[in-house]
């Protein structure tokens, strides 16, 4: 399996993303989740993603907190997606289970230091202020890491919180640049593949009648965010962004992409945060992130409904 760390903005999508990897042992070994500012404040991320692991059953997983807000700008927040809490939808019950005392970057950096070289996988489903943060402070893990494999950004798709930005791209654009600028290698799931994704009414169905605690909460949860997709767009459902993440670490066969280079616009107001994306490789930048554009979406849902039927 492959070693991981999760790093993310709780958020109903990044709650089916940490499911799926507690429920594939096989191929992915969760080290530890870090929690960042991002869909709502910091107290409420870390939160939500202790009670995700007590959902799983796996209260002995290690969360730690990381960044409150980021690098340089204040912190811009998507309850009008998520909800007052984040994580609305089911009725979960509050976490027992500690959070870490160690702040997430220190975590981060720690375990790059520890474990061998390029066995460790960074998987960031929302700002990437704590990622930038660990390569600022300790450049030398920058060389460990295996691979980056992040949700953020979009190209032909377009913003999804401002007409050219999406969102955890927008919120700290300076740490995406960071990201995008370290070297490290980088596979991207960007709108332009999560809008292929949706939750349709029944896939949605599909998670509720796996009748277990998890399934229930999936598909509340599911049911719950970007409902203003369908409302404002007639979409046929939400997408679900985070989770094309871990799917791709156990079944990279479900997503086409390009190498190509992307670079993040840090100045304009008017597009900042913008994934500008060399897809037809008209500049001679070098390439630095596998972008993915498509996905075999009922694939996709397929392997989620099995895998999260076993939680
Ligand atoms: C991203 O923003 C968040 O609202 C979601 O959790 C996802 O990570 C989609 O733009
Ligand atoms: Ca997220």
């Amino acid at each position: 399996p492959r070693k991981i760390i999760i790093d993310t903005d709780p958020g109903q999508d990044d709650a089916v993303a940490i499911l799926l990897a507690l429920s594939s042992p096989e191929d992915i070994d969760v080290l530890g989740i870090t929690a960042v500012a991002g869909n709502v404040p910091l107290p409420l991320t870390q939160k939500n993603a202790r009670i995700v692991c007590e959902l799983a059953g796996r209260t002995e997983m290690k969360v730690f907190a990381g960044c409150d807000r980021p690098l340089g700008r204040d912190l811009v927040t998507a309850e009008h997606v998520h909800g007052k809490t984040g994580l609305d939808g089911p009725n979960l019950p509050d976490p027992v289970m500690p959070l870490q005392d160690q702040h997430a970057v220190d975590y981060i950096i720690d375990t790059l230091r520890a474990e061998p070289a390029g066995t460790v996988t960074l998987c960031p489903l929302g700002p990437l202020t704590n990622i930038a943060m660990a390569f600022e402070k300790a450049p030398d893990i920058m060389d460990r890491v295996q691979e980056i494999v992040l949700m953020g950004g979009g190209y032909f798709e377009g913003g999804n919180i401002t007409p050219a930005a999406e969102f955890n791209i927008y919120v700290d654009p300076q740490a995406a640049h960071i990201v995008f600028k370290s070297g490290v290698p980088i596979v991207v799931m960007p709108l332009d593949v999560t809008h292929k994704a949706l939750v349709t009414k029944s896939r949605n169905d599909a998670f509720r009648a796996i009748g277990s605690d998890v399934g229930i909460a999936v598909a509340q949860m599911t049911d719950f965010f970007e409902r203003f997709d369908k409302e404002k767009y007639g979409s046929e459902g939400a997408p679900l962004h985070d989770p094309c993440v871990t799917a791709y670490l156990i079944r990279p066969d479900l997503f086409k992409g390009r190498y190509i280079n992307v670079e993040i616009e840090t100045h304009s107001e008017l597009t900042m945060g913008m994934t500008v994306a060399d897809w037809w490789g008209v500049t001679d930048r070098p390439a630095n992130a596998l972008f993915i554009g498509d996905i075999d979406a009922d694939g996709f849902f397929q392997l989620l409904t099995v895998r999260l039927a076993r939680l």
